[in-house]
């Protein structure tokens, strides 16, 4: 599996912890930043991770802003995206599971290092169990192509 991570300035720290998860977990993944001081616009930097996901470059992205709801708005604009903001485990789990979510979008704002860590574990260790569900991705998949 190959994972791009990618933050604004309000996701640095989380973004770094999360990059430290991934390398202990041997989970490859591409960090776009951002190194940034100052404030940046998270769309810059959601929408391009967004669009490396949607074409097949890489399987699953995270996002990390200081809510995650910029990220996951942004990211969700890109056809062939699910992205889901997800704090807490059980949703991390369902999502995966229920959407075959692609991206994971989290507020370094809002929860703890700790949380976001078994939030990424479980939702890069589950499967999609398809079933009922792959008939209602589908659909927003046909929504897309229409
Ligand atoms: C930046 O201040 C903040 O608005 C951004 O990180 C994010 O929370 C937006 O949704």
């Amino acid at each position: 599996m190959k994972v791009i991570l990618t933050s604004d300035h309000g996701g640095v720290n989380l973004r770094k912890e999360i990059a430290d998860l991934l390398t202990e977990l041997g989970v490859a993944f591409v960090d776009t930043g951002c190194d940034c001081e100052g404030s940046v616009d998270y769309p810059d930097y959601g929408i391009p991770a967004a669009e490396r996901v949607a074409n097949g470059e890489f399987d699953r992205g995270i996002l990390i802003c200081g809510t995650g709801i910029g990220m996951s708005i942004s990211a969700n604009k890109v056809p062939g995206v699910r992205a889901a903001l997800v704090h807490d485990v059980f949703s991390a789990k369902a999502t995966r599971e229920h959407n075959d979510s692609n991206i994971l979008a989290m507020g370094e704002r809002v929860i703890g290092a700790g949380l976001a860590r078994e939030i990424v574990q479980t939702w890069i260790g589950t499967e999609f169990t398809a079933g009922r569900h792959q008939n209602r991705v589908n659909k927003i998949t046909d929504y897309e192509n229409k």
